[in-house]
């Protein structure tokens, strides 16, 4: 019998050659992600692969025969665990291959903000090679303070690219003890609004849960300097939109850059959209060549590993 998986959303080649290879898969393409169409065509599957969309009780109710969902990325809150949980699902993430793109991505958006370099290209499209230059304000990372705010595995590769940049680094995660961070040449804040109140730049990586989200709302950014920049590449929700408007609009921070959204697709009335102290990316932080590659290839390698019983502990969600 060959294990049957799904390809929920288009992953990179280089992973569907994997399943190629090996004789005991097959796989389909789902691209119709409706909750009506995957009522329908995900019964018959014992794995599948998962982007973004959402797999409820309500269709994971129909697949009797699905053990285990293998995310293609880290974060899992398009998942019903109290579900798979019950009904013995396995839940698999790409562990290894997409913290650096994130890392990176946080760079980008740190050094995109603080230098200011949208404005400055409107200005030279727009003729105005001197005119407007010396309006515009730009910082440097040199010597400043940097908030990392999650110490997890994007964390950890973001802290080594700030201290590059001769920051210094704090971080706040409970969960996280401080030996470890300072063997990582951070700093451990105790609370939240502890970093907030020094940090001239913060970028947010923890899960989306209860507890974190609305973490930043208008109350925690009126702590933060006028003129830091908050970077969000976690999830959504954990910054609440409609303060963080509220915020820049009132000057109470100078910028910030967003590559989640509390719903995505961004709707089109989002008025961060309008906003130009808002620099924006649609989920992108993980779509290099060679994270997609190195993510595509993770996703169906951890079910071949999976049903083979040589999956590694630190693929496996417990749910
Ligand atoms: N933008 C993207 O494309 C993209 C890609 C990958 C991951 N992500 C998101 O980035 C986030 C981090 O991913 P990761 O791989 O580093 O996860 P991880 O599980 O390795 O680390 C998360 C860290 O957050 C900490 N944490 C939990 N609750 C906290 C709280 N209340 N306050 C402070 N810290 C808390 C945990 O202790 C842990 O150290 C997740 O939300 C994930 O979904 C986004």
């Amino acid at each position: 019998m060959k294990y049957k998986i799904a390809i929920i959303e288009k992953i990179h080649s280089a992973g569907i050659d994997l399943l190629d290879k090996h004789p005991d898969y097959e796989h389909e393409l789902i691209t119709d992600v409706s909750e009506e169409n995957l009522i329908k065509t995900l019964p018959k599957y014992n794995a599948c692969t998962l982007r973004v969309s959402k797999l409820n009780e309500k269709i994971l109710k129909h697949c009797p025969n699905l053990k285990a969902i293998s995310r293609h990325g880290v974060g899992y809150d398009n998942v019903d665990l109290n579900y798979i949980k019950k009904n013995n699902i396995t839940l698999l993430i790409t562990a290894t291959a997409n913290a650096v793109a994130v890392a990176e991505h946080v760079i980008s958006m740190f050094l995109c903000a603080s230098k200011s370099i949208f404005k400055y290209d409107n200005e030279v499209r727009a003729g105005n090679f001197k005119s407007n230059s010396d309006k515009i304000q730009t910082f440097e990372l040199l010597n400043k303070n940097i908030l990392i705010a999650g110490f997890g595995r994007i964390g950890k590769k973001l802290i080594s690219r700030c201290r590059a940049f001769d920051a210094k680094v704090y971080v706040y995660d409970p969960y996280v003890d401080e030996s470890v961070i300072k063997e990582f040449g951070g700093i451990k804040v105790n609370s939240l609004d502890d970093g907030l109140k020094i940090a001239d730049y913060v970028s947010l990586h923890m899960p989306l849960t209860k507890e974190t989200e609305n973490m930043i709302n208008y109350s925690t950014l009126k702590k933060m300097k006028k003129n830091s920049i908050i970077v969000n590449t976690a999830r959504g929700g954990i910054i609440n939109e409609l303060d963080l408007e509220k915020a820049l609009n009132e000057n109470l921070i100078f910028g910030a850059a967003l590559d989640v959204f509390s719903k995505e697709p961004v709707e089109k009335d989002n008025p961060l959209l309008k906003n130009k102290k808002v620099i924006l990316s649609p989920h992108s932080a993980t779509f290099t060549d060679e994270c997609t590659s190195r993510m595509g290839i993770e996703t169906t390698k951890n079910i071949i590993e999976f049903f083979e019983n040589k999956l590694d502990k630190s693929k496996i969600i417990k749910t």
